[in-house]
């Protein structure tokens, strides 16, 4: 006669083998994030072309589940939104914005003011008028569009240099170091019932942090709205820095800013600098990619170690944290993989490339059981 606990591994044993066979139904006992942390912040992801077009209604299911929030990952950005001077091209956005509607999922608009990823025409442009001109109506035109669409902006992304010190980027070039005051006066007039954000990488660092709260003084200085601030979270295995991010937490929100992680997610793979420089690139090399088929256990349980941590310390301040964001649904779909060496297999995300939950994932679930 069979034991109890046989019964229970061979009960275990078919549900498994069903799971592999039937992916969706599967994915639905998984628990959801977005439920687990529903009094804390909310959950968000960011969400690519073929996410956003429900190519696959797995993935959609699995989306839904998961997240409450989610950030377009690039079709926000003006060289998609804004490709030519007089021209626009909203149809994603769009899509993005009935997506969220459908799926009851708040959509963060990413980025009204960038310095990457900006259309080609701006190349050509040598005038301050013009630049002028390009900043007041693309804020204006795409901030106005989606008021009432989009829950909040990333009105700037990553003015700021490591040192604190403002980015020489075309608009500080042009429009001088008040433009982040301008970006944020003028989405405030397009977009008044609509919350915004500054957004950067590594400003929980202790001298990008100094110039990014010098920044965000001075734009509420100016009498101009700002409602929070997002750390992006680009973050290594085993060298998360968690005593800044709460020296962050307790900074920013003291003064008076939401504080969000807005485009979470910890690298597994060789690296010589930390943050998201997309201008950055590392050269390719015997050692880069050393995990192409798996993630070895021991990597496995420090990226679980870490995220158990992060979430503790998210969880401590939840007064002030009011959203985690991951950086895409899962290591499949993680800019990771193609930067700043193309071609590698990463794991940077709570999720395998089969949506199924890491050793991460349960570390975090478990801290609210
Ligand atoms: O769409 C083109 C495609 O037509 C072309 O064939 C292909 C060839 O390279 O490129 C495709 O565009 C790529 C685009 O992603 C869409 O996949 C760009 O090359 C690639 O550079 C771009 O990368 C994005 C990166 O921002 C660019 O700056 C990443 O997906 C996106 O995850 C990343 O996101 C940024 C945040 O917006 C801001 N913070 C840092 C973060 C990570 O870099």
């Amino acid at each position: 006669m069979l034991s109890k606990n046989h019964v229970i591994t061979l009960k275990a044993a078919a549900f498994l083998s069903l799971s592999i066979l039937h992916g969706t139904g599967y994915a639905q006992k998984i628990p959801s994030l977005k439920d687990t942390f529903k009094k804390d912040f909310g959950i968000g992801t960011a969400l690519n072309n073929a996410q956003i077009d429900e190519r696959d209604p797995e993935t959609t299911a699995f989306i839904v589940r998961q997240f409450n929030m989610a950030t377009p990952e690039n079709i926000m950005k003006s060289a998609l939104i804004h490709p030519k001077w007089d021209t626009y091209n909203f149809e994603m956005a769009d899509k993005l914005v009935a997506f969220g509607k459908k799926h009851n999922i708040k959509i963060n608009g990413h980025t009204l003011v960038w310095h990457s990823q900006l259309p080609p025409f701006i190349r050509g442009i040598k005038s301050a008028d013009s630049i002028r001109t390009f900043f007041t109506d693309h804020i204006k035109t795409v901030a106005g569009r989606y008021e009432g669409k989009v829950y909040s902006w990333d009105v700037v992304n990553e003015a700021l240099n490591e040192d604190g010190t403002m980015r020489k980027s075309v608009f500080l070039q042009y429009l001088g170091d008040d433009f982040v005051t301008e970006a944020f006066r003028l989405a405030q007039q397009a977009a008044p019932k609509t919350e915004l954000y500054y957004n950067d990488y590594n400003n929980e660092q202790p001298a990008k942090r100094a110039g990014c709260l010098a920044l965000l003084k001075k734009v509420k200085e100016a009498g101009v709205r700002i409602d929070g601030v997002g750390i992006q979270g680009h973050w290594h295995v085993g060298r998360v820095p968690l005593k800044d991010i709460e020296e962050s937490i307790l900074q920013y929100s003291a003064m008076g800013l939401k504080v969000m992680f807005t485009e979470l997610d910890i690298e597994v793979l060789p690296r010589n600098f930390q943050g998201a420089d997309v201008g950055q690139r590392m050269a390719a090399n015997a050692q880069s990619n050393p995990y192409p088929d798996a993630l070895p256990d021991s990597v496995q349980q420090q990226l679980a170690a870490d995220y158990e941590a992060l979430f503790k310390l998210f969880l401590k301040h939840k007064d002030k944290v009011t959203r985690v964001t991951f950086w895409g649904v899962n290591d499949g779909d993680s800019w990771l993989n193609g930067w700043p060496v193309r071609g590698r297999t990463n794991y940077p995300l709570l999720f395998d490339r089969k949506n199924q939950p890491k050793p991460a994932f349960g570390k975090v679930i478990a801290l609210k059981k």
